[in-house]
């Protein structure tokens, strides 16, 4: 079965709509969320620190008892906190201060040397690597050649398209792209966008190590509580 960790950036994004309150707490939502039965929590800090804080992150690598993912650009600054703090895994994605949310996987064609670089500094110090990249192949083939522990295939496209032909087309390329990295022997996660109708098409692509879900999980429980939105989505992986 998959692995569901659960992205608790959003929780954050409510609290910082208030300045000057500390709740909701994203500790807190992470503590739910590993009771409830979720494999790993994962938290973006990003440049604008727009929602999860460096407090967060410190405070989360001394609760989470699973898995603490950390989501970051391939920076100077960033590779600093990582090193300094040693979450379980780093994803490295791409970040513009405009975006609403991450808009596509990291460009590796244009990247490659300086994320080669991250890679390399942070796993000789013992932190396994995910790359953030879009399902294509080009990407899976630059992404093995760096010697990454993993990649997270970018599954937005798929879950944003507007028609049952682009739909279609954007999961035939997921599906291309997870039997190609299996057989490189790369570990693979899926991520961004997934919501309790989307995962559902993930149905046999056993391939797939573990799907990071933050935005869908975060607005059901505002309405049915953390404990059963991440039930509920572990559910629907268990059916996979
Ligand atoms: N994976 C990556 C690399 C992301 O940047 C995000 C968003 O922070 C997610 C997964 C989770 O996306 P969503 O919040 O849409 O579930």
């Amino acid at each position: 079965m998959a692995r569901l960790a659960v992205n608790v950036d959003h929780v954050a994004t409510l609290r910082q709509a208030r300045e000057l309150v500390a709740y909701p707490d994203p500790i807190a939502a992470a503590i739910i969320a590993e009771l409830a039965g979720a494999d790993g929590i994962v938290v973006h800090l990003r440049e604008d620190r727009r929602h999860i804080q460096e407090r967060d992150v410190r405070l989360l690598r001394d609760i989470v008892k699973t898995k603490l993912i950390l989501e970051m650009a391939s920076t100077p600054e960033m590779i600093g906190v990582a090193l300094d703090i040693q979450p379980d895994l780093v994803t490295l994605v791409p970040e513009k201060r405009k975006e609403l949310t991450t808009e596509g996987g990291l460009d590796l064609i244009v990247n490659e040397n300086s994320v080669a670089e991250t890679v390399d500094t942070l796993q000789s110090s013992g932190i396994p690597v995910s790359i953030f990249i879009d399902p294509d192949l080009d990407q899976i083939k630059l992404a093995h050649q760096i010697n990454t522990t993993m990649i997270e295939i970018h599954t937005g496209t798929f879950c944003d398209a507007k028609t049952p032909l682009l739909k279609k087309q954007a999961f035939e390329k997921i599906v291309d792209s997870v039997k190609f990295a299996s057989r490189l022997k790369i570990g693979i996660n899926a991520g961004h966008g997934l919501c309790y109708n989307t995962i559902k098409k993930f149905k046999g692509l056993t391939e797939i190590d573990e799907f990071s879900i933050g935005h869908s999980i975060i607005s059901r429980a505002v309405l049915v509580g953390m404990e059963k939105a991440v039930k509920e989505m572990l559910a629907l992986i268990k059916e996979l």
